[in-house]
């Protein structure tokens, strides 16, 4: 299967990840300037109306860079739309992303046949996000262009299973574009998830540092003194399994070596519960031993690039 042209100009192949509360245009806009795909959840415009002008103005500035920089165009960005019964803005949230012509659609949380024949509708093209290969067998046969495998170590909602297990299986059967989640924070392991077989690297909690991020002063830190194991994998704060920092866990008066399991009754994307979840309980992955400070998210991207030209010299495969 050929490369969707959306996904085949990148100066480095990353999708920046989408995160709940701290992705916003200027994070999304430096990082498909720098020329990885850049995204954000749509529920993150508050309210709904307002993601029709954080669409508006990130069409123009990327449309300028493009006129300004014609050598180095900016990468396609992506919208997230959370595919689940209580976002009830979906419909809403997806007819502003056709007026857009939104070039890509991240959908997680719930494949539907028919958000991915609205996407196509426009000449945009999907990926959802699966922590296993059922899921990711069931997207497929709904129509999905693309797949994210969210395997062990990823910030936020993420899987169980090995990260060469989980490629392993999909590229079985699934030739199509695929991007692998996991504590990826290098160059090197951009490299390394290609030599699995992924196409991409999506990368999250490592953008929760940068300066660009719609995160507390003390949430950024966290991310640049933690380490591997200040990660705590508990389903208690949204009912489905995921990686959070352990030191907002005890700041929350909570014991995180004794967390009950929680309910997916309270997965509430619509505000209240979920929203203040993310706000005081800060997600991130098993990667985050690898950032060392809050810079500008082009700094970042540009370290990646670095390591990850230099990853490819030391493996003798060019530059
Ligand atoms: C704080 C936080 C919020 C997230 N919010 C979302 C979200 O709203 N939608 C989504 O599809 N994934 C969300 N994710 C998951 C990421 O998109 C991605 O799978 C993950 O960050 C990749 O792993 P990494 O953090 O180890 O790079 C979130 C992750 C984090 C850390």
């Amino acid at each position: 299967m050929s490369m969707p042209a959306a996904l085949s100009r990148l100066a480095l192949p990353v999708i920046g990840s989408p995160l709940f509360i701290i992705s916003n245009p200027d994070l999304m806009i430096a990082q498909c300037k720098a020329g990885i795909v850049g995204s954000f959840p749509a529920l993150n415009a508050r309210p709904a109306s307002l993601l029709d002008e954080w669409l508006h103005r990130i069409t123009e500035e990327l449309a300028a860079h493009d006129r300004a920089h014609p050598d180095r165009p900016a990468a396609p960005f992506a919208v997230n739309q959370i595919v689940h019964r209580s976002n009830d803005r979906l419909e809403e949230d997806l007819a502003t992303c056709a007026k857009w012509k939104v070039p890509i659609v991240i959908t997680s949380l719930g494949a539907r046949e028919d958000v991915n024949a609205g996407v196509h509708s426009w000449g945009g093209i999907t990926l959802h996000d699966v922590i296993d290969d059922r899921f990711a067998r069931k997207a497929v046969e709904k129509g999905a262009d693309g797949l994210i495998a969210v395997a062990t170590g990823a910030g936020g909602h993420a899987g169980r299973l090995s990260p060469f297990a989980l490629v392993q299986e999909i590229r079985q059967w699934f030739e199509g574009p695929l991007a692998l989640a996991g504590a990826i924070a290098t160059g090197d392991a951009i490299l390394a998830a290609q030599a699995m077989g992924a196409d991409f690297a999506y990368i999250g909690s490592p953008f929760i540092a940068t300066a660009e991020a719609n995160a507390a002063q003390a949430y950024k830190q966290g991310v640049v003194e933690g380490r591997a194991s200040d990660i705590v994998y508990s389903s208690l704060f949204t009912g489905v399994h995921g990686n959070y920092l352990r030191a907002s866990i005890v700041a929350a008066g909570l014991d995180p070596d004794n967390l009950p399991d929680g309910d997916v009754g309270t997965m509430n994307f619509g505000g209240g519960q979920a929203a203040k979840a993310w706000r005081d309980i800060w997600g991130a992955g098993q990667g985050i031993g690898a950032v060392d400070a809050v810079e500008p998210a082009a700094e970042r991207i540009a370290t990646l690039a670095r390591q990850y030209e230099a990853a490819r010299r030391r493996l003798s495969l060019g530059a």
